[in-house]
């Protein structure tokens, strides 16, 4: 990730103005974790102008399926076509704004709202609009539905809100190919389970708990049983870092060969994945914003269709059971102690060789998030 570039407007705290420079640098003063202004724009500058995970090509293997889900409170639908090409539009009808599409399932010939059974075909061309012969001046090819872009990576499927972004590729070059180095056929996993969490803190305390390995000792005395502290492989680009670990045995219940790959990628804007050792596996993690101290945190865990793995049962108690409900406690604590008229900033701590517990990836994170307030303001 790149911080070459200069943010203008650097927020000031009550130990001064956040710095380019991590060693330096105070942390991000609290109300950008409580400000609803500051939220507000976070919205448009970051979620819906980012590329966002939303599922895999295994949630719709046939043409016609299709299903919903939301980005940061807004509606949308993922579908593959007739002739199989995956698309995603707005679930808003034209006609007064009615959803759609509800779930998942398979669409018959096109899609007609609930409300007065207008009709799109499945490229979201309006099909049918009852009694709108003498609607003056109606023309049917300005109602079609609002299409979103997609993009396809190792079977990982991302939508962009915003009709003018940059390509998928632009900035996410070799993501696929970090997760298919590690599992290969991971286009042909299918989700084996799907968590959702609420949680009550904002989506960015959630995001940087993810983005240092400072607070694991500590916090996850298990996991740092398991976790050899040297990196073994690493990718970063501008908009993603990937990283391997090897563990060590001596997990209870977790039966895994020391040297096993641990495996964790970051990517903009809220996107983090864990490969743990043990199973084939893939833990996808987002934060979903859901108003200035709520966020909802989804798992989609993948795995080879067939069989559960009895060791993918261990894998996953190991995630819920310990590492995810320590941190739930840990962030909402957070967003508890950003709310306090005792607090306002801290610092990043960092060493100059960039050890393990190094909280760079915090400071990347938070300059790219104020980036992208000023590219909105610009
Ligand atoms: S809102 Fe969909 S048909 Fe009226
Ligand atoms: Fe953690």
């Amino acid at each position: 990730m790149n911080t070459s570039s200069s943010v203008a407007s650097r927020p000031v705290g009550e130990r001064g103005a956040f710095q380019t420079n991590h060693l330096e640098s105070p942390t991000l003063p609290s109300r950008y974790y409580t400000d609803d202004a500051i939220y507000r724009r976070e919205l448009h500058a970051v979620h819906y102008r980012n590329w966002c995970y939303i599922g895999h090509v295994s949630d719709i293997p046939r043409p016609r399926d299709y299903f919903t889900d939301t980005i940061a409170g807004q509606p949308i639908f993922v579908m593959r076509d007739r002739s199989g090409e995956i698309r995603a539009f707005f679930n808003v009808c034209q006609h007064r704004g009615h959803e759609l599409l509800k779930g998942r399932g398979s669409l018959k010939v096109g899609i007609t709202c609930p409300y007065h059974a207008w009709s799109y075909n499945l490229d979201g061309t309006l099909r049918n609009a009852p009694h709108t012969e003498t609607v003056a001046n109606f023309d049917r090819a300005q109602f079609s539905l609002r299409a979103i872009n997609v993009a396809q990576s190792a079977g990982m499927l991302f939508v962009n809100l915003d009709p003018e972004c940059e390509p998928f590729e632009t900035k996410m070059g070799r993501f696929g190919e970090t997760i298919t180095r590690h599992l290969p056929d991971f286009e042909d996993y299918v989700a084996v389970e799907r968590l959702h969490y609420d949680i009550g803190a904002n989506w960015k305390v959630v995001v940087d708990n993810f983005a240092e390995a400072y607070h694991i000792p500590v916090a996850h005395p298990e996991l740092a049983r398991v976790l050899d502290e040297g990196l073994d492989d690493f990718v970063q680009e501008e908009r993603f870092s990937y990283f391997l670990y090897r563990s060590r045995t001596g997990f209870e219940g977790l039966e895994i060969e020391a040297g096993s790959p641990y495996v964790a990628w970051m990517a903009w804007p809220t996107l983090n994945m864990l490969s743990l050792p043990g199973s084939k596996n893939l833990l996808v993690l987002r934060m979903l914003p859901n108003g200035v101290g709520q966020c909802s945190e989804r798992v989609d865990i993948y795995a080879p269709e067939g069989p559960v793995d009895p060791k993918l049962l261990a894998v996953k108690s190991l995630f819920m059971d310990h590492f995810n409900q320590q941190d739930i406690g840990i962030v909402e604590s957070v967003q508890r102690g950003l709310s306090s008229l005792g607090y306002d900033q801290g610092r990043y701590v960092c060493d100059p060789e960039d050890s393990w517990f190094s909280e760079v990836p915090l400071h990347t994170f938070h300059w790219q998030v104020l980036e992208a307030l000023e590219r909105l303001d610009g």
